[in-house]
Parts: structure tokens; C-alpha cells; sequence
């Protein structure tokens, strides 16, 4: 298997509706990252930094990867801002990943960040639009909602099925929020009260729906070589895959599959050289609950419309065969949209060193973590290992 590059070290804040700003957030996730690392970091041997950030609401500034190396005393050093929109976190990831793997620098960290809350709905509405098609969908009064809501209503359509699978998916992802001391949401919902919750865009109603959050989070990446001096337990970065799609929904040949992450997947596991059958996990961007079975699908780890009856069947819950999103995914964690991706890897980074406490996935050895922006406009996947 490949060994790309190692994380050494992560640190995430609370995902939620929170008092901090930006700054104090992304301080805070890195100086977390920094501190544990079992023998240590110089923050001096950090060659290259990453912030991945839409730039939200008040927060919307430009050249703001520069106040990454001042929050976390690393100036001097190049910082480059990753803006993919929900995927910026997994492309981030990436760019630190081939960095270090092209021998530039031995050392990278990767910071996720988004500050939501502090802007009203109209202002959030237009930030999170524009990550859409803004000529003719959002023109048109397209929300990311009521896209995922056309998605949902064609993919029941397409399989002759009933909103149940949809519903257990938040059940599933609230039940394990409500294990993860770091998530938005930490308590369970019943698959009644999912069902009769007030419509978004239908077939999806509030508990369909990922929420608005704050929050950032931190990685340390080494090569892969070296690992072994900072910790005995790194997580080794085996693949990564990239894709993306048009913009416009309306142009795709088909809604209820993202070419975006059949091609991402497809690259990650032929640079990790593994099988899906070696998988143990998946952490899937399920920003609404048809965009987990979306992904599923998509991922390889099933066939078109299968996703819903193992959801269904219990194989996607954190005891399952195969848990997908043991962290509560975006639909009960949050998703502060640039943070994101990065949060992903620092679930799997706990889980592959058995250090996720109560919500720990049993015998946990490889994970697959997939990360769209948008609406499938681009995707980015990672595949990760215990070492
Ligand atoms: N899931 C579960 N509960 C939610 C929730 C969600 N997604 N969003 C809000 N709530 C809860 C709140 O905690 C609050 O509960 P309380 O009354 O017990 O305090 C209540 O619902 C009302 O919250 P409020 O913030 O007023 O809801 P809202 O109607 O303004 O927003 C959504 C609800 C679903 C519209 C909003 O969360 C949303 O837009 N989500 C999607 C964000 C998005 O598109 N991201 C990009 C994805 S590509």
C-alpha cells in the first residue's frame, strides 16, 4: 500500500453556534494539533501552511491565509488559501499531501475554518449560494436544499421507495453526534420525528438538513518516513483522489450520482492500492441525508439504490459492517463549511489510533473519507490507515 504522507497530530474546537471569531477558532484548532503530538513539534519545522475557508459571511476577507501563520506563530512561511467550497477541507488536505510527497517540504499543516453565524439568514443565504450556479439556478431561487431536495424526490422516484432510508440516516447520524463531545448536535432523534419535522424542500425536512455551524479544525502531516519520531501511532495517508463536474446541475446527465466522486474514489484507491473490501469505515459528506446514500453509491460500496436498504438494514451504523459517519457526519456534527473536510480526517485520525471513546468503530484499520463541494460540483476522497 501506499504511504503518501503521515498525520501526526490534530486538533478540532466545538462545532456550533459559538461565541468565538475566526481567529480564536483557527488558534485554537492549531495549538490543539501542535500539543498532541506525542514527542513533540517545532512549530519552526512547519514548511507550508493551508487554510481551508469559504471566506463566510463577516469573515469574508481576502488573503486571509496570511492570519494563519500569525494565529499560529509560524509567519515567513508560504500559506495558501484552499476555497472549494464544502470541499475545501479534503482539497487542502490534498495540496499538503502532494506537497510533502513532492519532497518541498518535510513538514505541513492544514487548518479548517468557518465562521457562519455571524451574519443573518439573507447575507448567509447569498455566501452559500454562490457556491452553486448563480446564473441560472440561484437565479431561479435554487437553494443547496432545494437542490438535495430535487435529488432526494427523483432518487425515491427512481427506486420505488418511501422516505424511511432517508430518515434513518439522520436517526443513525444523531445517535452518533450525540456520542461525539465536539458536535452541533449531541442528541438522538426518533425516525417519527425526522418524518413529521416541518419541510425544507421536499422530501427533506429540518432533520434532512446539516445545520449552520462554526468551528475549525487541525492537522499535522509528516512524511511518511519520518513519522515515527513525533509518535508509535501515526495514521498513514495511503491515497487521494480528486474530480469535479459543471457547475450547473441542470447541465449533468443524471442527478442522483456525482461523477465528481465516482472519479475521486476511483484515483484514491488506485494511488492507495487497495480494495474496497479493505475498508473499514467511510466518513461521507452527507450535508443532507440523500447525499449520504448518494455517496454510498458512488463510493463503490454499493449498487444504485442499494445504499437505502443497508441503511436501512442497520449495516451503516457505527456496529455495523460497514459504519459510515461514526462522528454524526455533517447532518448532527455540523458543518462549518471549511472546517469540513479537515474535521473528517480528525475523526478517522482518532478512530485508526482507537481514540474515539464511547463512539470508537471495533476493529478500525482503514478508513475512505469523501468530501464534496457543492452540489457535486467537485469532490475530493482520502484514504487513510493505522500504522
Ligand atoms: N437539524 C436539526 N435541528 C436543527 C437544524 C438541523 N439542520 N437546524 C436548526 N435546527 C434546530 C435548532 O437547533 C433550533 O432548535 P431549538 O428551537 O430547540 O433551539 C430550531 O431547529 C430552529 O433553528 P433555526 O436556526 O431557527 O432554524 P432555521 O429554520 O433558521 O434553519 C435550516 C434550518 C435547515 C434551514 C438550516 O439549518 C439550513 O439552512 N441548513 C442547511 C445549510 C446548508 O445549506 N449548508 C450547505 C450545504 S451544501
Amino acid at each position: 500500500m501506499g504511504r503518501r504522507a503521515a498525520i501526526v497530530g490534530a486538533g478540532h474546537t466545538r462545532f456550533g453556534v459559538l461565541d468565538a471569531g475566526p481567529r480564536e477558532l483557527l488558534r485554537s484548532a492549531a495549538d490543539q494539533a501542535f500539543a498532541s503530538v506525542d514527542r513533540g513539534l517545532d512549530r519552526g519545522a512547519v514548511g507550508e501552511a493551508f487554510l481551508a475557508t469559504l471566506g463566510f459571511g463577516g469573515w469574508q476577507i481576502g488573503n486571509v491565509s496570511a492570519l494563519l501563520a500569525e494565529e499560529t506563530g509560524i509567519v515567513g512561511i508560504p500559506t495558501t488559501r484552499v476555497e472549494n467550497a464544502c470541499a475545501s477541507g479534503g482539497f487542502a488536505l490534498r495540496a499538503a499531501v502532494r506537497s510533502i510527497e513532492s519532497g518541498a517540504v518535510d513538514v505541513a499543516l492544514v487548518v479548517g475554518l468557518e465562521k457562519m453565524t455571524d451574519v443573518g439568514n439573507a447575507r448567509r443565504r447569498y455566501w452559500l449560494g454562490v457556491s452553486g450556479d448563480t446564473e441560472w439556478e440561484r437565479a431561479a431561487g435554487l437553494t443547496f436544499a432545494g437542490v438535495y431536495g430535487l435529488i432526494a424526490s427523483r432518487y425515491l422516484a427512481e427506486h420505488r421507495i418511501g422516505p424511511e432510508a432517508l430518515a434513518e440516516v439522520a436517526v443513525k447520524n444523531h445517535a452518533n453526534g450525540a456520542l461525539n463531545p465536539n458536535a452541533h448536535f449531541q442528541k438522538e432523534v426518533t425516525r417519527e420525528a425526522v418524518l413529521r419535522a416541518p419541510r425544507v424542500a421536499d422530501p427533506l425536512g429540518l432533520y434532512d438538513c446539516c445545520p449552520v455551524s462554526d468551528g475549525a479544525a487541525a492537522l499535522l502531516l509528516v512524511r511518511a518516513e519520518s513519522a515515527r519520531r513525533f509518535t508509535d501511532t501515526p495514521v498513514y495517508v495511503e491515497g487521494v483522489g480528486a474530480g469535479s463536474d459543471r457547475l450547473a446541475v441542470q447541465e449533468r446527465p443524471e442527478l442522483t450520482s456525482f461523477a465528481a466522486s465516482r472519479r475521486a474514489a476511483d484515483e484514491a484507491f488506485r494511488s492507495a492500492g487497495c480494495e474496497r473490501t479493505e475498508v473499514s469505515f467511510l466518513e461521507v459528506h452527507d450535508c443532507f441525508t440523500i447525499a449520504e446514500l448518494v455517496a454510498i453509491e458512488d463510493l463503490g460500496f454499493a449498487g444504485p439504490g442499494e445504499a437505502a436498504s443497508l441503511t436501512l438494514e442497520g449495516t451503516t451504523r457505527r456496529t455495523g459492517r460497514l459504519p459510515v459517519n461514526p462522528d454524526g457526519g455533517l447532518k448532527a456534527k455540523g458543518h462549518p463549511i471549511g472546517a469540513t473536510g479537515v474535521s473528517q480526517i480528525y475523526e478517522v485520525f482518532l478512530q485508526l489510533r482507537r481514540a474515539a471513546g464511547a463512539r470508537q468503530v471495533p476493529s478500525a484499520e482503514r478508513a475512505l473519507v469523501h468530501n464534496v463541494g457543492g452540489a457535486g460540483a467537485t469532490a475530493a476522497v482520502t484514504i487513510c490507515a493505522a500504522g
